[in-house]
């Protein structure tokens, strides 16, 4: 484990305090009962669990020296200690559930295993806490916060965090929807009556939902009535659940988003190890899973347990890269749609924010500022030739550090990380937008490259051999237009149209707006290959033949056309929704939702489709896949509030351009945000 790092967190001492908070702090907006009993334990090394037993109705936290337990809004909580926690219960209680459920959290509160433990030290602990979450040789625990930096608020204010000690940076470009409250919201709630459709999406939706004592925390990938072998699809995937989560936002319900948010937040926290080695603490789980498990020793009587993947039991072990990326879009998303930013301040989820950059930010072997991955690490979560700095990783990390620098409280703790996070934008909205970008121009340059140059003035800087322009693009690549290429390596560049990645190049403003012009006009032109019968392709083109056997390795999942290669995935459907309203483009948006609703309710709302135009449904698609309904839903909501798509989005960042000192000012090369900048002035 990694200790002692400037978020304050270090080893645990033999002794450690258990701060519960006092009794007017809530969590999730809710009061503490009256007549909790609220106390500062003391734990000794052979106390060191903890649990809490839930009963009546009432909602609360316990801070656990950094570590969140977050329990049942309708049942008050009973807090004890003891080194045998399975044990150690207050008497069974019905909660009016089925089977007389009995329902607790468990905080394991640092084990001597762990206090002493290096980072070479086996974490394996033979109770029966760790088992639960030990799978395929992979180890997860909470990790313990023992100290709070100065100044930070450890008991967490959690509705009364002061506004006088925030300075938010307001990149002012959404500036007149800081007053976007909640009212506004609901008020702007569609007034038209549902389609047949949409209701039947809603009601899929609804079934989708997972509760984690007794609360709404998530939906599940699929909830295929037909599917005898769910794999981890019947789990909560991250990324899966932004969709459900603004359909639910859009719709004024934002219950459930706030406890996903708050309980992915405790599962970041727990500490990994995967054969000796221990990933970076930011690390947010792939998913997770609500297992309902009998409690040890009483019959009849169960928990939930909450059971994060944080890749170790995915197939082929990919790090999920993207998930805390969408933890903090989906973390802004909440505030402006709710207007509630009570949330992104509190301590707790201030210190997931950093963890998440810190992981992101930190120094490695790289000379370019775009994020360095695995194959695998995000939507495409198999082999597909990915690694290295794929679009889709770099647009997401764009836009959480966005996200991230509207939301960071800013203090002596923190100025450094918003000085890294500014830098970090400006020098990658410079290199995607100068080195991803093609259109026929810049292709055409490519094709008269000359290689092997040697010096810092060097034109073709990566060393791209022309040879590598592919058959199909000479012939694609329209007039007008242009996308970002899929990736970006010494002598490498992949050609491919990955859409996720270029659609959220345009919501984020990684774009210049001259080129998110060109990404829908591109969309528009060669729809019948990124759209066609079903929208939209994941990918384009597909790998075929020895370039597949060798890219993807023979996967026959991702045969040509299907799947991560080549296939359709309608759940693309609302990002494409957004990006348009961006660029003032609905109808095109109107356009797909309209083939898709044609299809999806017919088909079953399937995952993805097949074939070159998207026209069958996909080989091992799941059906009532839940982010193909919530994306369906979600473009329906915003084609509806446009007001409400443009608060997702960013507008060009003029301090950003203002700050750009990337030396391309003149001759033939000139920087594009020079232009852009030039594009503003005229404007003004
Ligand atoms: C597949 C997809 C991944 C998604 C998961 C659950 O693995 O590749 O992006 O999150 O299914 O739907």
């Amino acid at each position: 484990m990694k200790t002692g790092s400037s978020i304050g967190i270090s080893r645990m001492k033999p002794c450690c305090n258990i701060l519960i908070l006092g009794r007017n702090s809530s969590v999730f907006g809710y009061p503490h009962p009256k007549g909790g009993h609220f106390t500062e334990y003391n734990l000794s090394k052979s106390q060191s669990k903890s649990y809490c037993l839930m009963k009546n109705k009432c909602f609360y936290s316990i801070k656990i020296l950094g570590f969140r337990s977050v329990i049942d809004s309708n049942r008050r909580v009973f807090c004890g200690s003891g080194s045998n926690w399975g044990q150690s219960r207050v008497p069974s209680v019905n909660w009016g559930e089925k089977n007389n459920k009995f329902l607790s959290v468990i905080a394991n509160v640092a084990s001597n295993t762990r206090n002493h433990s290096s980072s070479v030290e086996p974490r394996v602990n033979e109770n029966s806490f760790e088992k639960i979450y030990i799978q395929g040789g992979f180890n997860v625990k909470p990790l313990v916060i023992e100290r709070i930096e100065e100044g930070q608020d450890l008991v967490g204010k959690d509705e009364g965090v002061e506004k006088e000690h925030k300075s938010k940076v307001d990149d002012g470009a959404n500036a007149s929807t800081d007053q976007f409250g909640k009212a506004e919201v609901l008020e702007s709630k569609p007034t038209r009556h549902l389609s047949e459709v949409e209701k039947e999406a809603w009601e899929l939706l609804r079934g989708a939902v997972v509760n984690y004592c007794g609360n709404p925390v998530g939906t599940v990938a699929a909830a295929d009535p037909a599917d005898k072998q769910p794999l981890n699809y019947d789990q909560v995937f991250i990324r899966d659940f932004v969709p459900s989560a603004l359909a639910f936002l859009l719709n004024g319900e934002a219950e459930i988003v706030k406890n996903f948010l708050l309980h992915t937040l405790q599962l970041q926290s727990w500490e990994k190890t995967v054969d000796c080695y221990s990933p970076g603490q930011g690390l947010m789980p792939a998913s997770f899973k609500v297992r309902t498990v009998p409690l040890d020793g009483r019959v009849g009587e169960f928990e939930d347990v909450l059971d994060p993947d944080f890749g170790e039991s995915a197939i082929g072990r990919v790090a999920p890269v993207d998930s805390g990326l969408w933890w903090i879009i989906l973390l802004r998303a909440y505030g402006k749609l709710t207007g509630d930013y009570t949330l992104q301040e509190r301590v707790d989820v201030q210190t997931g924010i950093r963890l998440i950059l810190n992981l992101c930010l930190s120094d490695g072997f790289d000379m370019f500022p775009t994020l360095l991955v695995t194959d695998g690490s995000c939507m495409i979560d198999r082999r597909m030739g990915i690694h290295g700095h794929p679009l889709e990783i770099q647009a997401l990390f764009y836009s959480a550090l966005r996200c991230a620098r509207e939301m960071l409280t800013v203090n002596d703790s923190t100025k450094n990380l918003v000085v890294a996070v500014n830098n970090r934008l400006s020098a990658l909205s410079f290199h995607l937008r100068e080195y991803y970008w093609v259109d026929m121009k810049k292709i055409n340059e490519i094709y008269r490259y000359k290689t092997e140059e040697y010096s810092t003035e060097a034109i073709n800087k990566f060393n791209i051999y022309p040879d590598q322009i592919p058959g199909w693009l000479v012939d694609w690549i329209p007039e007008t237009g242009g996308y970002f290429i899929g990736n970006l390596q010494p002598a490498h560049m992949d050609f491919r149209f990955f859409t996720l990645g270029n659609l959220w190049a345009i919501v984020s403003s990684l774009s210049t707006s001259k080129q998110s012009e060109g990404i829908l006009n591109l969309i528009e032109e060669k729809w019948d290959d990124l759209v066609a019968q079903m929208p939209l392709k994941i990918c384009y083109p597909a790998l075929e033949h020895e370039e597949w056997r060798i890219i993807t390795g023979g996967d026959p999942k991702n045969t040509p056309w299907s799947y991560h290669n080549g296939g359709s995935w309608p759940t693309l459907l609302w990002q494409f929704t957004l990006a348009c309203i961006k660029m003032e483009r609905p109808e095109l948006a109107r356009k797909a939702v309209a083939l898709a609703e044609k299809r999806l309710p017919v088909d079953q709302w399937p995952e993805y489709y097949d074939t070159r135009y998207g026209r069958f449904i996909g080989k091992q698609a799941r059906l009532h896949q839940t982010w193909t309904i919530a994306g369906y839903l979600t473009s329906k909501l915003l084609l509806d509030n446009p007001q409400l798509a443009s608060i997702l989005s960013w507008n060009e960042d003029y301090e950003l351009l203002e700050n750009c000192v990337c030396g391309l000012k003149s001759g033939i090369r000139k920087c594009s945000r020079l232009t852009a900048r030039s594009h503003v002035a005229a404007e003004t």
